[in-house]
């Protein structure tokens, strides 16, 4: 049976990268039917220190920013991570079942505690087995995100992989990252080898889905590029990212790809086709923005949103969970 599973932190607003690495994709998968878990996962972001009000804004915010996006909490079950206990129970084991090896190779510790590892925190290191826990605890199968994510992916398949080994069983599945479209891996708009991230001090770098219509048009016009045009086939973009990354958003905006945007855009200079990707990424995003003030303005309704969401996951996790206890050999008895 095929379950996507996904989720985004909230810390930080979205941006252009969450928007179509993640969200976008979160919506199609819905649209075709798919049975579709996402999350808000508040337990992760917590793993850096958050201002408690600040951390309750983001994650109303986030949840806005799923449903202005498309996901539709009717079609799809949209939560906060810390209201379903599976996740941090299920967290705990797979502590007991990765090893200190494997975490350390993690790239994403490694540039988020930067030289003082030391002074990171405990759940920092083990979040990778915690995002391995939100997965497995829905035996989901395909798990969409961008390419940054790769490598916790891959994690979480060794701990299922492990656990099933460990205990004999063929308990949880080994899931399939979905990392696809033109879009998995969006870069800073001032150096095209950077990502696009929420944490990269420059606003100019990225374009927030909360950035007015004036702010998109003004951050891609001031987008760095280079001189030449654009070329006519996807080889001519080899050695130049900040085009190959300005060509890859307009195919993702525009539902289309790479190719197809080099064959409209063939021989044109950035003069021409900036304003128009502007153009084509306000019409995008101008009513997303919208549609999240609209719905910011009802916390209490996208409260209960989540609450509901989260009574329907506990209701996938919970036996799940308790199977995994089983297995384990944990008494269950009240
Ligand atoms: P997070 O919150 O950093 O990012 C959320 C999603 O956005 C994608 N993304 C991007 N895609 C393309 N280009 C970019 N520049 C870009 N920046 C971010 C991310 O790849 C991600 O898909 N650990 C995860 C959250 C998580 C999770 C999970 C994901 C927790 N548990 C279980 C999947 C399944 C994270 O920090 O994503």
């Amino acid at each position: 049976k095929t379950r996507v599973f996904s989720g985004i932190q909230p810390s930080g607003g979205l941006t252009l990268g969450n928007y179509l690495g993640a969200l976008k994709r979160f919506s199609e998968a819905q649209d075709q039917g798919i049975e579709t878990v996402y999350c808000i996962v508040d337990l992760h972001a917590i793993t850096v220190w958050q201002d408690p009000a600040t951390l309750r804004h983001a994650t109303r915010e986030l949840a806005a920013g799923f449903i202005a996006a498309g996901v539709d909490p009717a079609r799809s079950i949209l939560f906060n991570q810390s209201q379903v206990s599976a996740h941090a129970e299920l967290a705990w084991i797979f502590n007991c079942v990765a090893r200190m090896g494997w975490l350390n190779r993690m790239t994403q510790f490694k540039d988020k505690a930067g030289k003082n590892r030391e002074n990171a925190s405990v759940g920092l290191f083990a979040y990778p087995n915690l995002m391995a826990a939100d997965i497995m605890a829905y035996h989901a199968t395909h798990v969409p995100v961008g390419e940054d994510q790769k490598q916790h992916l891959e994690l979480a398949r060794d701990i299922a992989i492990k656990f099933n080994n460990d205990f004999g069983v063929n308990f949880f599945p080994v899931v399939e990252p979905m990392i696809e479209g033109p879009a998995t891996r969006v870069m800073s708009l001032r150096d095209g080898t950077k990502k696009m991230s929420k944490s990269d001090p420059s606003d100019q770098s990225r374009i927030n889905l909360t950035d007015d219509a004036d702010a998109i048009a003004q951050k891609i016009r001031k987008a760095k590029t280079d001189a030449e045009p654009l070329p006519t086939t996807l080889e001519g973009l080899e050695g130049r990212p900040e085009a190959r990354n300005l060509v890859n958003i307009f195919a993702a905006l525009s539902d289309s790809t790479p190719a197809g945007v080099l064959e409209e855009f063939a021989g044109q200079g950035f003069g021409t086709f900036k304003p128009v990707l502007a153009d084509l990424a306000v019409a995008r995003l101008g009513p997303i923005n919208a549609e999240m003030t609209r719905l910011l303005q009802d916390p209490a309704e996208i409260d209960r949103i989540l609450g509901q969401g989260a009574e329907r996951a506990d209701a996938i996790a919970r036996p799940i969970i308790e199977q995994a206890y089983d297995i384990v050999g944990l008494i269950r008895s009240r």
